[in-house]
């Protein structure tokens, strides 16, 4: 980055099984090699009135029945930012499935009936003020993971809008 100070990035997550920790240190890599610093945390170790300064929040749930995990709903409400405050989604979500009986998979209407980790997400965060850059998910294959493969490109994909924003 050009702007001759350093960039900061403060990264929340609520990760469970080490999935999004994951997809938080391989955010962080990438934006080591750019200059841009990125500050990890869970939801459950920090203050979500007290949160420190940064270019930039980034919030990571994993999906439960639909919605983000009950921490993360519960940080996002009770976040304390100024409005405009810039901010990004990385979520991890079950990957789509065939139906067992017929074998179809879901559209992507059907798939948005029901879930809405972060359509959740942004409208908590959206009340506040809040202006979201962008927003991605990267896949588990099971309830506890692993990880979809070639989930950096997700990541990337995230990074790169980010990059090209921070730059702007
Ligand atoms: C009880 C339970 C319910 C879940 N419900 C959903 C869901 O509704 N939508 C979804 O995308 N993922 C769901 N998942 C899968 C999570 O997305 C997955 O556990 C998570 O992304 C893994 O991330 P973590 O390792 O960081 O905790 C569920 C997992 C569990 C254990």
């Amino acid at each position: 980055m050009e702007s001759g100070r350093i960039l900061t990035i403060e990264y929340f997550h609520g990760s469970k099984f080490g999935n999004g920790v994951k997809v938080a240190e391989e955010f962080k890599k990438l934006m080591g090699e750019k200059g841009v610093a990125v500050n990890i945390h869970h939801v459950g170790a920090a203050k979500p009135t007290a949160l420190p300064a940064a270019d930039l929040y980034i919030f990571s749930s994993p999906g439960r029945m639909g919605r983000p995990r009950g921490c993360v709903r519960r940080f996002l409400k009770r976040l304390n930012l100024p409005a405009g405050t810039k901010y990004a989604l990385l979520t991890t979500e079950g990957a789509p499935r065939p139906d067992k009986k017929t074998g179809r998979m879901p559209t992507e209407e059907e798939i948005a009936r029901w879930q809405k980790v972060r359509p959740k997400m942004n409208e908590i965060l959206q009340a506040k003020g809040l202006v979201k850059v962008a927003e991605e998910k990267v896949y588990v294959t099971g309830l506890k993971g692993p990880l979809e493969e070639g989930w950096e490109s997700k990541v990337a994909i995230l990074f790169e809008a980010i990059v090209k924003d921070l730059n702007g």
